[in-house]
Formats: structure tokens, C-alpha cells, sequence
């Protein structure tokens, strides 16, 4: 029989009355209280980490706003079990963009993986990578080299450089090259990809995001409603050219995985332009701000250890010598850790389940709807210890310290788990994290230490550059 502390409870919280209440919390989240302390806020008055409460965007545009919330690292994890959770239909939440804005096709990230297209889908983006992974280090060094080139001469003729709209345009030409071999400002595009990828991104992620407007313009026009895909199907369809002209040998691969031509070339938009473009827009500012943050001394450990590996590596840039790194490596998981960019995550109950945190066990129903905001789950300071909150650069170096790895879980899974055809990990999850080291390999061998002002911007963080210094020691000084 089980322990008393065992025997499963009723989820506490409250969905108040239909609408009016959905449309409070909606205000709260965005307006009244922001995303950390709306959750925070029903931890503390429910005594709970798994809470009953409602999520953004509700009405009109989710039908049903209530969730079971899970939100500390011990009950998060029911996520990512697909024997547990259903993942079909719930990759932005409570509501789903039209399909009209991805060619008519449900797209991967979309499907539960026991629909058979999921595993078809992800094996072609699985082999995509590997077959373009010598491409991925040559292609991030030209591509950001060039951009802290110009970070210098705009410190140099304004005392500032903003970095989210120069990495906007990097990470677009950077994604087209490793992937495809393809420059997208050398195909029909031009240099207008990023604006055109970033207007279709708006027209997804419109319900979950606030533009600094005054609400009385934002709830109509962002929360309420979707906004018609017509408006940006010129936009996509730019896209989708150069894609079907610079994919053509993922797209034959694609073919022999037994997938049709057309919802391959819907699928490799959506993962390139969405999860990878999108994904790098939030990521690599967050872990710059994060750096910045950490300070001068810091900054001379990583350059120690960055420009040593590299020297010993006959100063190249390789595998190996990232591998070394495991200063580096480990402040990239704390910037993820700690700034995961995608936050919010969904899976429906496939049975009636029971759910654990820290201090009890719940009970939910089948179809119920589970969510989990997770830098309340990697901050849980059950885990991570008095210092959750902060920028600890050293918190993974060690084995004591890379046994924490398990809890964190940015990629939709445990970083110490790896993604497959079955379940819903992230694909690109290795890629993100050779990504994030580069950034910071590519700082190191080129500036002593540098300064950055920090804000917050519509998907995360803004990042100023305000003073580089350059090396004074190593390969590139
Ligand atoms: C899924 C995060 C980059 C492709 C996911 C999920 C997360 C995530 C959280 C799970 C969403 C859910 O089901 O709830 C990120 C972040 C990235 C990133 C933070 C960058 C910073 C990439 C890249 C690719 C990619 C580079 C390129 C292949 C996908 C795909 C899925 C996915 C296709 C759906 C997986 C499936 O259906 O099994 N990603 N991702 N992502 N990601 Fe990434």
C-alpha cells in the first residue's frame, strides 16, 4: 500500500470563471505581474509547484485555457515521456497557427511521434546534420568573425553596437551556408530573408509575445485573434524558393526516407527558418548578455583555456579542442540553464497519470492538458542550491558538477539524453551547443574581455556591445 505521503492529491489552483478570468490572468501574465511572477506567484499561494492554472493566450484564439501546471526539475520531466504525454498539436500551446503559414502541412513539430511521418521527418533532419557537420565550425567562423569585425568599427564610430540586429543577419546567412552551402543573400532573397523570416515568425508566435504597446492595441490586435495568413503569404513563398532551389540534396534524401517533395521542402522551412533560425535569434544573445555579466576575471579564464586548446589543436578551431573546453562548455549550459529560449512546454495526459514534485504526489486525468514554464524547473533551487538564480560559469565543470547536467533541460529533454525518431527531444540539439561554444571561442581568441548593456527584447534578451579589448596573447593577437 502506498505511504500516506504517497497517496495522490487533488492539483490545487483555480481557473475562476470561464473567459473573465482567463482574460484577467492573460493581463496579469503580460501586463500586471510578467511571465516569472505570474507563475511564482501561484507557487506561493497555492504551497505548490504543480498548480492548476490558466496560460496565454485563451480567448479567442485557445479554446480552452486550463492546464495542470508542473513547475520545479522533479515533476517537469513528465513532459518529455511520450508514454505519458500526447504531443500532437500543442507545440506553441493552447493555440496552433493555421497551416496555411506552413503549406498546408501539420509540421514536425507538430506530431506526436506515433504519427509515422514524425520519425520519417526527423531521420531527414538527423541526416542533414551529419551530413553537413564538417560544414558547421568553417561556415559560424566566417560568418561571425565578419560580425565582430563590424561590432569594431560601429564601437569605433559610435561607441555602441547592437548585437541582436547584427546577429539577426549573421545567423540567417550562417544557417543557409552550414545547412545548404547556399548564401541566402546570393539567391532571389537578397538581404531581405531575415525580415521576411521574422514577419512569419511574428505571425505564429503573435498570441505569446508583447511588443511594448499600449494594451489597449495589443489584446485586440496580437492576443485575440490570429492575424490572417494571407498578409505574409508573399513572405513564405519567398522562402520557400530559395529552400526548394538550395535543398535539393536534403530533399532527395528526403524522397528515399519515403516522404513526399513538397511537405519535405514545408518540413526544412519550418526547422531551419522557425526552430533554427528562430532559436539562434534568442540564443546566442542570451548567452552573450550572460558572459558579459560574468565579468573581466571571468573572461580571462575562458581566454586561458579557449586559446590554450586551440594552440595545443595547432591553432585551428576543431571538435577536439572544443571538447577540452570545459569552462566554456559549462558557462553555455548555465546561459541555457538559466535562459532557456524556448520556455513553455505542453503534452497531454494519454492516461490518468500521477504526477511528483519535491514534496507530494498528484493525481491527473486523461486529456488533461500539462505545461510546464521551465525556468521555474531550472532554477529550482531543490537542485541547483542557494545560487539557482544566478550566473555560476563553473557550476558543470567537474564530475560532481556534470552530474547536474540531468536537470537541465533546454532542448525539451535531459541535456544528458540524447533526441531520436521516437521521442521529442530536440534534433538540433548538439548543433545548438557547438553553436554556443563557438560564440564564445570566437570572443576569446579575438578580445581580452569586453562590456555589453543588457535589456530585454520581444523573444529575450538585447545585447549592447559598449568597449572591446582586444587579445593580447594567443592565435589571434
Ligand atoms: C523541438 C528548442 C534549435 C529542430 C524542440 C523543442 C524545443 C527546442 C524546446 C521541443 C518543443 C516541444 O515539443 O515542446 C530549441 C532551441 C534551439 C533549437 C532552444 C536553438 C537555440 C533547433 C535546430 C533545429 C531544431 C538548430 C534543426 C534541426 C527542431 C525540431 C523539433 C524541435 C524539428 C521537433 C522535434 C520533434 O518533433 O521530435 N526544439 N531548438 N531545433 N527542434 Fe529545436
Amino acid at each position: 500500500m502506498a505511504s500516506p505521503s504517497r497517496v495522490p492529491k487533488e492539483v490545487p489552483g483555480s481557473y475562476g470563471f470561464p473567459y473573465v478570468s482567463a482574460i484577467r490572468d492573460r493581463l496579469d501574465f503580460y501586463y500586471n505581474q510578467g511571465q516569472d511572477k505570474y507563475f511564482e506567484s501561484r507557487v506561493e499561494k497555492y504551497g505548490s509547484t504543480v498548480v492548476r492554472i490558466n496560460v496565454p493566450p485563451g480567448p479567442f484564439m485557445a479554446h480552452d485555457p486550463r492546464v495542470v501546471a508542473v513547475l520545479d526539475a522533479k515533476s517537469f520531466p513528465v513532459l518529455f515521456d511520450v508514454t505519458k504525454v500526447e504531443k500532437k498539436d500543442l507545440f506553441t500551446g493552447t493555440y496552433m497557427p493555421s497551416t496555411s503559414l506552413t503549406g498546408g502541412y501539420r509540421v514536425c513539430s507538430y506530431l506526436d511521434p506515433s504519427e509515422p511521418t514524425h520519425a520519417k521527418v526527423k531521420q531527414m533532419l538527423f541526416s542533414l546534420l551529419a551530413s553537413r557537420k564538417d560544414a558547421f565550425i568553417p561556415a559560424f567562423r566566417t560568418h561571425f568573425s565578419s560580425l565582430l569585425a563590424t561590432v569594431e568599427s560601429q564601437l569605433v564610430l559610435s561607441g555602441k553596437s547592437d548585437f541582436n540586429a547584427l546577429n539577426d543577419a549573421t545567423s540567417f546567412e550562417f544557417i543557409g551556408d552550414a545547412y545548404f552551402g547556399v548564401l541566402p543573400s546570393a539567391s532571389e532573397l537578397g538581404t531581405t530573408g531575415p525580415t521576411k523570416a521574422a514577419k512569419w515568425l511574428i505571425w505564429q508566435l503573435h498570441p505569446l509575445v508583447t511588443l511594448g504597446l499600449p494594451k489597449i492595441l495589443e489584446e485586440p490586435l496580437l492576443h485575440s485573434f490570429h492575424l490572417p495568413p494571407f498578409l505574409v503569404s508573399g513572405d513564405y513563398k519567398a522562402l520557400h524558393k530559395y529552400f526548394s532551389a538550395a535543398a535539393t540534396k536534403a530533399l532527395d534524401t528526403a524522397e528515399t526516407l519515403g516522404l513526399n517533395r513538397e511537405e519535405a521542402c514545408h518540413n526544412l522551412l519550418f526547422a531551419t527558418v522557425f526552430n533554427s533560425y528562430g532559436g539562434l535569434k534568442v540564443l546566442l544573445p542570451g548567452i552573450l548578455s550572460r558572459i558579459a555579466g560574468a565579468g573581466e576575471k571571468f573572461h580571462q579564464r575562458l581566454a586561458t583555456e579557449i586559446r590554450a586548446a586551440v594552440e595545443d589543436a595547432g591553432g585551428k578551431v576543431t571538435m577536439a579542442a572544443l571538447e577540452k573546453m570545459e569552462l566554456t562548455k559549462s558557462a553555455v549550459w548555465e546561459a541555457l540553464r538559466l535562459d532557456p529560449p524556448v520556455k513553455f512546454q505542453y503534452g497531454r495526459a494519454k492516461t490518468d497519470l500521477e504526477i511528483e514534485s519535491h514534496d507530494a504526489v498528484f493525481a491527473v486525468k486523461k486529456g488533461e492538458m500539462l505545461f510546464g514554464y521551465q525556468p521555474c524547473a531550472t532554477k529550482d533551487p531543490r537542485v541547483f542550491g542557494a545560487t539557482a538564480a544566478e550566473f555560476v560559469g563553473d557550476r558543470f565543470v567537474g564530475e560532481e558538477g556534470s552530474k547536474l547536467l540531468q536537470y537541465v533541460y533546454w532542448s525539451n529533454g535531459r541535456e544528458t539524453e540524447s533526441p531520436s525518431v521516437g521521442n521529442k527531444q530536440c534534433p538540433g540539439k548538439n548543433l545548438v551547443v557547438l553553436v554556443g561554444r563557438l560564440l564564445v571561442v570566437e570572443l576569446f581568441l579575438r578580445y581580452d574581455t569586453f562590456t555589453a548593456g543588457v535589456g530585454t527584447d520581444l523573444l529575450g534578451t538585447k545585447v549592447e556591445f559598449s568597449a572591446v579589448t582586444k587579445a593580447t596573447s594567443g592565435p589571434e593577437a
